[in-house]
């Protein structure tokens, strides 16, 4: 379960301080030829496809979190629409040529919505299609666990204050985050908002044996959004790249 239910424009905020939006647009734009249609399942506030939409895709976004989809269609951008809901329930109704999941949306999914969530977006794509998956694996889960988390996030005049605790069922192998946000506005304002999540744990093997039972072919992984490739050791990211393969016929 999660929630997500706070203001759009906090998550903006304190997005900028994880991800490097220039370089995921680059990379996401690599894999669709100009005019394709893009699909981000788990669209959040609409960050990306904000990007893509200004490059001339055709795009859809998904999210579960109604103050998200809310800020997403507000902030608008030429080319994109919306949809509330879940992406494990999402049926499109034309192929796409990019769809992506990124920054662990996949780990929000119950585990067992990700084989029919690939099932159905295996029949969306377009053939020649592409997947991209960037998800939180083990390691980033084991070397990231901290009982409790204080952060600060600030950007015009708005101060965020994360207090997060965070606790792991390892034989569920689920990570429940529960957090409060202070947010302290430039009118020195001071506002609270609960969010929550849980996220599956998962493994790159247990990902790709998913992608193949579904009818994907991985065609590149790499350690971040500027084509790094992964590490040995397995810290850090991990993008799967998964285009359909051609004679899977389940
Ligand atoms: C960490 S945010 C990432 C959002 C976006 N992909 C980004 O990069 O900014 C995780 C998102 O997953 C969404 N989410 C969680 N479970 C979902 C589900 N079952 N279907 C659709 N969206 C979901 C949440 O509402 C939230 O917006």
């Amino acid at each position: 379960m999660s929630s997500f239910e706070f203001p759009g424009e906090y998550y903006e905020i304190m997005r900028r301080d994880f991800r490097p939006l220039a370089a995921e647009t680059e990379f996401l734009a690599s894999f669709v030829a100009p005019g394709g249609r893009v699909l981000d399942l788990g669209c959040g506030t609409g960050t990306n496809l904000r990007e893509l939409g200004a490059r001339g895709f055709s795009c859809v976004g998904v999210d579960q979190s109604a103050s998200f989809i809310d800020y997403a269609r507000k902030a608008g951008g030429p080319g994109v629409a919306y949809v509330h809901g879940k992406a494990e329930e999402f049926v499109a109704d034309a192929p796409f040529d990019l769809v992506y999941s990124l920054f662990m949306t996949l780990n929000y999914l119950p585990r067992q919505e990700l084989r029919p969530l690939l099932e159905r977006t295996r029949k969306h794509l377009s053939p020649g299609g592409r997947l991209v998956l960037e998800f939180g694996h083990l390691l980033n889960f084991v070397e990231n666990y901290q009982p409790h988390t204080v952060a600060h996030h600030r950007a015009e005049g708005v101060l965020i204050t994360r207090l997060a605790r965070q606790s792991v069922n390892p034989h569920a192998a689920n990570w429940r985050n529960e957090e409060t946000l202070l947010v302290r506005g430039p009118d020195g304002q001071v506002a609270m908002y609960d969010n929550f999540f849980d996220q599956s744990v998962l493994t790159g093997p247990e990902v790709r044996e998913l992608l193949t039972e579904t009818g994907f072919t991985v065609t590149a992984e790499y350690g971040g959004f500027r084509k790094e490739p992964a590490p040995g050791h397995g810290r850090g990211p991990l993008v799967i790249v998964a285009a359909p393969t051609e004679e899977f016929t389940a």
